[in-house]
């Protein structure tokens, strides 16, 4: 049984059949749950939520998923508990092992996520590194497919911060998924060569094409899907003037969308700067000029819009990930 039992570190963990029954059993899910039909296939277990970085929506979705699936989730934040401060990885992946039935983990490093998978001895599910953000992922193809109905003929670009998490991520989904994908970043934020490579290597299996540019203009030229993130990760608050002055180009707004194509969605992980609504808005208005940062409100509150969705589906498909990989469920071999 390849689910069960096994984490979810990097979306490169699960193979295109994998990552397509995620996405279609996080969208039967998210029927059960709007039919009221209960679904606790974690009925009896304990969940821990690790959590490095803030969160709204990732913490959120597990914390509901857990219950929804019968679980009981245990926040555990970087100010709670000793995790490489006073006591290493390992040692601790081993104690939360022992009592807990999966683990969250979201923090900096990817090394750390790993380092508690392999001695947890319990499924661990990555909720976002600096390197990568794969249970997003999920969500968000399973956005596109209620959206499009199909991966087939799709081009996603993503435009703005080109080597964070979540264009990482995005790279080597759509790669896997056989969608066209365009990452048009200013050279200074092009993504790792490694990524690039990686997300190749999978095009060549699936016939997607992809194309790493800093020419916004052309990329976006028949997009179906356009997203962004924020200029400035967590943990990297410091280079706000730098992404300001190289990024804004790279802004989604009305004018950058008079190429697309007509079938067209606007996408984005959240949380958003496409106002002043906010503190770091406060102070990017007041220091730098502009009000609005990687997307303007008039593109985040049109109807082809669909980040609320995303987040929605945050939950249906985290929800979907415990299930399928600590459920005791009949997955056949997708090899
Ligand atoms: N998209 C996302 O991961 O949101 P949070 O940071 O609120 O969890
Ligand atoms: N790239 C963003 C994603 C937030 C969900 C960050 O790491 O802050």
């Amino acid at each position: 049984m390849h689910f069960q039992g096994k984490s979810f570190l990097t979306i490169s963990d699960f193979n295109k059949k994998e990552v397509e029954y995620l996405i279609d059993f996080a969208i039967h899910l998210k029927q059960l749950k709007k039919n009221n039909i209960p679904h606790q296939y974690l009925k009896g277990q304990n969940i821990a939520l690790l959590f490095e970085k803030s969160s709204t929506r990732t913490r959120a979705a597990f914390t509901v998923a857990a219950n929804d699936l019968g679980a009981a989730p245990e926040f555990l934040g970087s100010g709670d508990i000793q995790l490489g401060k006073k006591e290493s990885v390992t040692d601790t992946a081993k104690i939360l092992g022992s009592m807990f039935d999966g683990l969250e983990y979201r923090g900096q490093s990817q090394a750390v996520v790993e380092e508690l998978a392999e001695h947890s001895g319990v499924p661990v599910w990555n909720g976002l590194t600096d390197a990568s953000h794969p249970t997003q992922m999920i969500g968000d193809f399973m956005t596109i497919k209620e959206e499009f109905g199909t991966f087939d003929g799709l081009k996603l670009v993503y435009s703005g911060d080109g080597r964070n998490n979540v264009a990482n991520s995005l790279l080597v989904t759509a790669a896997i998924l056989g969608i066209d994908v365009t990452i048009a970043a200013p050279e200074s934020l092009s993504p790792e060569d490694a990524y690039v490579t990686l997300a190749q290597e999978y095009a060549k299996k699936s016939g997607s094409a992809v194309e790493i540019t800093s020419d916004i203009k052309a990329a976006v030229k028949d997009a179906n899907v356009l997203y962004t993130d924020v200029w400035v990760s967590m943990g990297e608050e410091e280079h706000f003037e730098e992404r300001v002055n190289t990024l804004l180009p790279y802004q989604v707004n009305k004018a950058l969308l008079s190429e697309v194509s007509e079938n067209f969605i606007f996408m984005h992980c959240l949380p958003a700067f496409h106002d002043t609504n906010t503190e770091y808005g406060k102070n990017v208005a007041e220091e730098f000029g502009i009000e609005e940062m990687e997307v303007t409100s008039e593109v985040f509150e049109a109807d082809y819009a669909k980040q609320f969705e995303q987040g929605e589906n945050r939950m249906h498909s985290i929800k979907a990930i415990m299930a399928a990989t600590n459920g005791s469920l009949f997955i056949p071999d997708l090899n």
